[in-house]
């Protein structure tokens, strides 16, 4: 396959209406990708090499949102909408360089996966002019029908144009097609709008090719994997889809999941071998996992990465720029931004370590915190390795505490302390002797006097 050249063109320029949304509706989400991010992958992992997104509303953001993907991608505006045979033939500039295969797919399809273009592509390569993923549903009202005579495609008919025998086929258009490179934009010039909606149909170069003796062929693709997104309500439906697959894909590949419809995936996360999930886990985008860490119940983790063996949780917030090294420990009802954790140091209970560097081995007591922000600036906060910082300390960035140095509880700490010595930054305990009662006397007085 990778000898052949391959466009993918992705159909971005639906208003979305039905989403009741400012935003385009290829940009919103599933599992922390935008829509046309996720077929934007599926080209490249079927070896699209170049890709081409049809936008319309909105053509800055989606551009904006898809300038982090690798590989070629160019946009084209459509300014009107006249329909998919219409917006296909607003990136004719990329048609004309003629590739081997075009694949052409909906920016609203987030589930469609590489393995279907490859077994589309794979059809181009043995001969096939149009190939039609088709998928089959009985609720099939509202998609093109594939006509079918003798077993051979010979049009797909959109649903306002069905005959009454035709609307009862099942076998429906997933909108997923691939052409010849070398064909395609003679058969897309030949579409015409005589149809119930006055639109160019992107569908009628099956009866096209046809009429021209090319050989036109359906594949058939899980229901599922065609979905499309017009409403919030299937949004939801491919998140929980994709989820699935995922959870599934994680356990596969070697991790333990002990409630898997509880663990939330986002696009891009990785996660090593011997790694337990257990319940209620959301990871964001920007995770990466290595082999043999525990996350314990109820963490949240984006942005992160997580050396072997660390342990997380339960209930800790993980957020962008943590760094756990090796078997090191972030316990309960703590939260890491944007700091490493250096090899087996552990904070365990009720922390903030925010803009800061802890070194190797050091402890971090509960309930300490980073004082990174003065209101109008972050400051850094250095610990060094073999440190112990005592419970309930404040350390007012910036401040460095050397390695092997200790900071007694309790105390705020604002100057830096040296390599191995030890910092008090609270006052000195004074104890009376006797005074408890004296001053319960003088409580109950009081409490008499206002009866
Ligand atoms: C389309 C197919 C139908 C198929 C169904 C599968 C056609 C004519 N019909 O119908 O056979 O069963 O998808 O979901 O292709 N778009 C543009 N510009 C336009 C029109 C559409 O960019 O002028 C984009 C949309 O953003 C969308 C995609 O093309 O991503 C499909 O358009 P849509 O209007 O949803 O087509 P359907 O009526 O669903
Ligand atoms: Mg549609």
């Amino acid at each position: 396959m990778t000898d052949r050249s391959c466009l993918s063109i992705v159909l971005a320029a639906g208003e979305g209406t039905r989403m009741k949304s400012a935003l385009p509706k290829v940009l919103h989400k599933v599992a922390g990708l935008p829509l046309v991010g996720h077929v934007v992958a599926a080209a490249r992992g079927a070896g699209a090499g170049d890709i081409a997104v049809v936008v319309g509303r909105g053509a800055e953001e989606v551009r904006a949102c898809l300038d982090n993907n690798t590989g070629k991608l160019e946009t084209f505006i459509q300014t009107e909408r006249k329909g998919t045979g219409h917006a296909v033939l607003a990136a004719r500039e990329a048609l004309a360089r003629s590739y081997d295969d075009v694949l052409v797919l909906f920016g609203d399809t987030p589930l469609v996966e590489a393995d279907a273009l490859l077994t589309a592509r794979e059809k181009l390569a043995n001969g096939a002019a149009v190939v039609v993923m088709g998928f089959r549903t009985d609720k099939p009202a509202g998609y093109g029908r594939l006509i079918e005579e003798n077993g051979a495609l010979i049009a797909i008919r959109e649903d306002k144009d069905c005959s009454d025998a035709e609307r009862a086929i099942t076998f429906c258009n997933g909108g997923l097609m691939a052409i010849d490179g070398r064909q395609a934009l003679a058969l897309l010039n030949a579409i015409g709008n005589d149809n119930a909606k006055g639109e160019y149909y992107l569908t009628d170069v099956v009866a096209i090719a046809r009429s021209r003796g090319l050989s036109v062929v359906a594949a058939e693709v899980a229901a599922e994997s065609v979905l499309g997104v017009n409403n919030r309500v299937e949004l939801a439906e491919a998140e929980f889809l994709w989820q699935a697959r995922r959870r599934r894909a994680a356990m596969l590949d070697g991790a333990t999941l002990i409630a898997p419809e509880t663990v939330f995936f986002a696009h891009d996360t990785v996660l090593g071998s011997d790694t337990i999930v257990e319940p209620n886990v959301f990871f964001g985008p920007g995770v990466r996992v290595d082999s043999g860490v525990t996350i314990h119940a109820f963490s949240h983790l984006e942005g992160t990465t997580v050396g072997n063996g660390a342990e997380i949780g339960p209930f800790a917030r993980l957020r962008p720029g943590a760094e756990l090294g090796e078997k090191s420990k972030v316990g309960n009802f703590c939260e890491v931004k944007k700091s490493q954790v250096g090899v087996g140091a552990k904070i365990n209970h009720l922390t903030y370590i925010g803009d800061a560097s802890i070194g190797a081995g050091a402890n971090i007591g509960a309930g300490t915190i980073t004082c990174n922000y003065d209101g109008m600036n972050k400051f850094k906060t250095e610990i060094g390795a073999g440190a112990f910082i005592g419970s309930n300390s404040a350390l007012v960035a910036p401040v460095s505490i050397g390695d092997g140095a200790y900071v007694a509880s309790g105390s705020v700490i604002t100057q830096n302390v040296p390599e191995n010595a030890l910092a008090f930054g609270r006052a000195r305990q004074k104890t009376i002797e006797g005074r408890a009662d004296d001053l319960r006397t003088r409580q109950r007085s009081i409490k008499d006097a206002a009866k």
